[in-house]
Formats: structure tokens, C-alpha cells, sequence
């Protein structure tokens, strides 16, 4: 099997990243991770792309040029696909319409509910019976693409914003992976 040549997108954590990356190692996953790209120099997730020894670029989005810097390496390595993950930034559509229906997200909600930030806030807040993470498409407008796949789970009172975090991050552990594999299940 002809792995896609990946580029992951981060500004922080990395746990998305770290995951997925010990999935693509996997002999029949469909993809390899090829390219690290982040915004912020201080990302923590960095540090798995220099443990497993995968190339990253530090790209500031406030230089008018990073559009096209962000171009250049995603010609540079070859990659065909690429993942968001905890991607703080709009991508713009000099991109998405270079990589169209090539690029996907993860978003910790149960989209189209809790677009945007804040979403487990917001989800206390409104008194939702359940929440969960979502993997979709990215188009031009936020958090809106075709949903691939939605996990869920139950709300219950005691739960606050860190708890929260923390189930629909396991959740998104499982999700993201499932959803790449559902993508090329059919190539
Ligand atoms: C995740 O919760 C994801 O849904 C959101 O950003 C977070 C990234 O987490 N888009 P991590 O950096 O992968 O740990």
C-alpha cells in the first residue's frame, strides 16, 4: 500500500499529533507523516515531531508571505493530504483550493453545535445532555466542511471544562484515526 505523504497542522498540545503518529506506523494505516507544520514556535507538539524524527517548519501567519512559505513545503514534500489538528489559524483558500477535499479538522464538539472556541464552556452553559468531537472536511468557512465522523458522549452534572477536555480528547484519540482510515478505506 502506497502510504499518503501527510502534513500535520498544530499550534499547541499535540496530543492529536503524537497519536497519529503512532497510528501511521502502522503497516495498513493509509497515511505517513511526512511534514509538521505549526505557527507557534513554543507548540508543545514540536517535540514529537523531533522525537520521531519528522521534518517541521515554524511558519509565522503574520508575514504577508507565509501563504505561499506554507506552499512551498507542502510542494517540497510531496504531501497530498493534510490533517488540522489544533490548528489555531483559518487556513486560507489559496490552500484549501490547492488541496480540495484533502484537508480535514478535528473540532471538540458535536458539530454544528459549538463552532469556534470556547466550546466546553458553552456546552456547560447550555445544559447539554451530550458532547462529543467531530471530524470534518475543511471549506472556507469555520468549522463548517461535510462531517466524516462524530463520537459522543453523556453530560453529567458534575462534569466542569476540565473533565470535559479531557473525555472528548480520548475520544478525539480514537475518532481522528478512524476517520482517516474511513476516508481511504475505498483506494
Ligand atoms: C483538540 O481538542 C481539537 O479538537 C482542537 O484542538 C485541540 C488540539 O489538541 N481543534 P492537541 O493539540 O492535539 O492536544
Amino acid at each position: 500500500m502506497v502510504k499518503r505523504k501527510t502534513c500535520i497542522f498544530i499550534s499547541g498540545r499535540g496530543t492529536n499529533l503524537k497519536n497519529i503518529i503512532s497510528r501511521s506506523r502502522d503497516k495498513s494505516f493509509p497515511i505517513q507523516i511526512s511534514l509538521v507544520i505549526s505557527n507557534n514556535k513554543n507548540a508543545q507538539g514540536i517535540n514529537y515531531a523531533k522525537k520521531f524524527k519528522i521534518p517541521f517548519k515554524i511558519i509565522d501567519t503574520s508575514l504577508q508571505t507565509h501563504e505561499n512559505k506554507i506552499l512551498l513545503n507542502l510542494r517540497k514534500y510531496k504531501i497530498t493530504f493534510i490533517c488540522l489538528a489544533g490548528y489555531m489559524k483559518i487556513i486560507s483558500n489559496k490552500i484549501i483550493n490547492n488541496f480540495q477535499k484533502r484537508i480535514i479538522n478535528i473540532h471538540p464538539s458535536l458539530l454544528p453545535k459549538f463552532k469556534g472556541l470556547n466550546t466546553f464552556q458553552r456546552v456547560l452553559k447550555s445544559r447539554e445532555k451530550e458532547t462529543g468531537c467531530t471530524v470534518h472536511y475543511v471549506n472556507n468557512k469555520l468549522d463548517d466542511g461535510h462531517i466524516i465522523i462524530k463520537k459522543k458522549f453523556y453530560v453529567s452534572l458534575k462534569d466542569n471544562v476540565d473533565n470535559l477536555k479531557y473525555q472528548t480528547q480520548k475520544l478525539e484519540h480514537k475518532a481522528y484515526p478512524e476517520a482517516i482510515i474511513n476516508i481511504f478505506r475505498y483506494c
